[in-house]
């Protein structure tokens, strides 16, 4: 017996989007495409240094711009009631207070916002702004300065740190990683239109309308169900959507600065410095072995970059506590906070960093113990029980990941020794590193609204980013009902909608699949009630016994006692049949632990006298619990080692040390992973139910596609040439100076 009763079978099936329609031909719209009457123009205008005070701002010319309407400056904005004095501003946790200060934390930091009545004259118009500054001693060299940065303990110790000092084999080794950006396809933008004195009504793209209901009913002090907030379709996000940036409240604040509905959409350059990035760190793992390759115990400190007016922690240390055994363990971590704007998460947020170290670790471990690197993993992983909270785990299929990956990717043509496979200058090299997500679940709500023709609309606030969850609503819905696929809507991304989470940390199926369980239950209860009164069957039943058509409703196996929807509506005066119901983690989360998991095996061909690596083949094989849509999951999947293979080898936001700018902040300065540089990733999913993760028996799967990808590829790269490259992204110029 499970801890659900409304468990859902599932058929999944392969099937398309459920919005593919929509995105395809240009009907769905994303936020910035709202049209919205008597309409106007924002455009941020970026501080030219990094640390000061604004001494001065010359909006003169600005205001003399034909269709220029208003100029916005710390001198002149509407209060923000939540940041009336310094005190309140850190209450807030608003990260920074725009327009709130004189203060220069970053470059490219908000000083003035041009409004008017086109874009262009907003453009040209913030192009005519000046500054005066009293410039500051700054620091973005996280190189330099991470070591001042002192590292506290994170999380509790395991045995003893030192205890495994003198083990046979031991390897420690120090790794880093550069700042990378999320740039999603669709840039940030957010539509403000304050509809009454303290009624909101926001077009923004984010992954969580609720998020930032709450945060402006708490910046404006005024009740969350008068902010409105609409992100129907979201061009991708990758964790830049999870936080509320100074951009959405600059438009905010301009709406109430002209009173009139205020349009800020972020040039691509701005996406790179205004709504967060994955930090710059440094790592050292020290980790050892006994003879028969039993781990014996591991240290593993972090550092990562902040910015100063806040502070941001991402845990690269956790993942160091989940995967394997370790009988002593010891983790520590630090921030060093630079004049930089604000990190966030994205993908795999802290574990993809953490992953990266250890992975590489335990691979180098393998050639000092001389077992294959398959074989080390699977004797050490910890399967039983979650190492850090000692709960059971739920399920964990990581062995059975490693297994499928490996033979997927034929690992016996793997040659232990270094560049046994080669043609020419290339050499050819194997390499494999696991990941693991913490499989959460949050509360959810979720309504269905029915119709006297027997369609359902399927409705929940919470963003579907890219990531399939509305279509995966729609199969759960019609697995669930009974309802044929095409007769089931889905209404996503709505603050007026049933609450629910944000769309982030692998959480959105798991949250709201329970929630369109609980739906569907109260949906055929109430059909229930209404077929009481033709047939008496109906006047004792449980949701379980219901089975719902395309026409009507069923008792225990379709059409028997059966009632036609036309008869309840008809005799019963309907219209439309509305239910809503939530669902929540319960008892199970106290009592089990939950993730999910991924192996990602790769093999490379690299060139020994230009260093260029060809990423030959990836294979990954993931434990997301049931598989609710194959293509959608999949998806998610290949999309992350994608993310992995850029991570690996080309992406890198970086910050000239003299100025404090962000180079190449455009699509073509930063180098990404595009098709050319990816192979088909194959992707295979050991599709078991995790029971207890939530009725549809699914875990979260947009990280771990990510967490271990770049591991897996520089530990193929050692396989082929024999260098350990613990610097990422591992451009040509490592590899053969490296
Ligand atoms: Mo993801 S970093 O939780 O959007």
């Amino acid at each position: 017996m499970g801890f659900f009763d409304d468990t859902i079978s599932l058929s999944a099936p392969p099937e398309g989007r459920v919005e593919a329609t929509a995105k395809v031909t240009g009907s769905g719209k994303y936020s910035a495409e709202y049209e919205v009457a008597s309409l106007c123009h924002a455009v941020l205008v970026g501080s030219t240094i990094p640390a000061g005070i604004i001494k001065s701002i010359n909006v003169g010319n600005a205001r003399q711009v034909e269709g220029v309407i208003d100029v916005i400056t710390h001198l002149n904005r509407p209060m923000v009631p939540a940041f009336a004095d310094e005190a309140k501003i850190k209450e807030a946790r608003f990260g920074l207070p725009v327009f709130h200060t004189d203060k220069i934390y970053f470059k490219g930091q908000p000083i003035a916002m041009v409004i008017a009545e086109t874009l262009e004259d907003a453009t040209y118009a913030a192009s005519l702004i000046t500054a005066e500054y009293a410039a500051d001693q700054f620091n973005v060299d996280f190189e330099k300065s991470y070591k001042n940065a002192e590292l506290k303990t994170a999380g509790k110790d395991r045995g003893t740190a030192d205890s495994w000092a003198e083990t046979p084999s031991v390897v420690e080794a120090e790794y880093t990683i550069k700042n990378e950006v999320h740039n999603p396809m669709e840039m940030h933008a957010t539509i403000a239109h304050w509809t009454a004195e303290n009624e909101l009504k926001m077009f923004d793209k984010n992954q969580g309308v609720n998020n930032v209901q709450r945060m402006f009913a708490k910046l404006y002090n005024i009740p969350a169900e008068k902010i409105h907030v609409v992100s129907e379709f979201v061009g991708g996000g990758f964790g830049s959507g999870l936080r509320v940036w100074p951009h959405c409240l600059a438009a905010v604040i301009g709406a109430k600065a002209v009173k009139r509905p205020v349009k800020l959409v972020l040039t691509r350059p701005q996406m790179f410095t205004l709504v967060g990035y994955r930090p710059e760190s440094w790592q050292k793992v020290k980790i050892g072995a006994d003879n028969s390759g039993k781990f014996t115990g591991i240290l593993h400190q972090a550092r990562h970059a902040t910015c100063v007016y806040d502070n941001f922690n991402e845990g690269i240390t956790r993942i160091a506590r989940l995967v394997y055994n370790f009988a002593n363990l010891r983790t520590e971590s630090a921030t060093v906070p630079l004049n930089l704007s604000m990190p966030t998460w994205m993908r795999g947020p802290g574990d993809c960093t953490g992953d990266f170290a250890i992975e590489s670790a335990i691979d180098e471990l393998s050639y000092k113990l001389n077992i294959d690197p398959v074989q080390l993993r699977l004797q050490n992983l910890a399967l039983e029980k979650d190492p850090d909270s000692g709960k059971k785990w739920s399920t964990n299929f990581v062995d059975e990941c490693i297994k499928l990956a490996a033979e997927k990717i034929q690992w016996q043509n793997r040659k232990a020794a270094i560049g046994a496979i080669s043609d020419g200058d290339w050499k050819t090299g194997y390499g494999m590193a696991v990941g693991m997500w913490n499989a959460g679940r949050s509360n959810a709500s979720a309504g269905i609204k029915m119709l006297k023709d027997g369609s359902i609309t399927v409705q929940t606030a919470m963003t579907d980013i890219g990531t399939g969850t509305g279509t995966a609503m729609q199969n759960i819905a019609k697995d669930a009902t009974g309802i044929s696929k095409e007769k089931i809507r889905i209404e996503l991304g709505n603050s007026n909608l049933p609450p629910a989470p944000s769309q982030g940390g692998s959480t959105g199926l798991s949250s709201i699949s329970g929630a369109v369980a609980a739906a569907v239950n109260a949906l055929k209860m109430k059909l229930a009630g209404f077929a009481a009164a033709e047939n008496d069957t109906y006047k004792n039943v449980v949701g379980a016994d219901i089975i719902l058509s395309d026409n009507g409703i069923s008792y225990k196996t379709t059409n028997q006692q059966f009632v036609p929807y036309s008869v309840i509506w008809e005799k019963n005066n309907l219209q439309v049949l509305e239910v809503e119901a939530s669902s929540a983690p319960g008892d199970e989360r106290k009592q089990l632990a939950f993730c999910s998991s991924a192996a990602h095996f790769c093999m490379v061909k690299v060139n020994t006298k230009t260093g260029k690596i060809k990423i030959e083949k990836m294979v990954c094989a993931a434990d997301g619990g049931t598989i609710v849509n194959e293509k959608a999951a999949a998806n998610q999947i290949s999309g992350a080692v994608v993310g992995g293979i850029g991570m690996a080898l080309m992406e890198e936001q970086l910050i000239d040390p003299k100025l404090g700018t962000a180079i190449g902040n455009d699509l073509a300065g930063y180098h990404f992973a595009v098709n050319a540089d990816a192979p088909i990733v194959e992707v295979i999913f050991v599709n078991k139910p995790d029971v207890n993760s939530n009725p549809s028996g699914s875990k979260g799967l947009g990280e771990v596609g990510i967490i271990g990808a770049a591991a897996a590829i520089a530990n193929a790269i050692y396989n082929a040439i024999g260098k350990r490259l613990r610097d990422l992204p591992i451009t040509p110029d490592k590899v053969l100076m490296g």
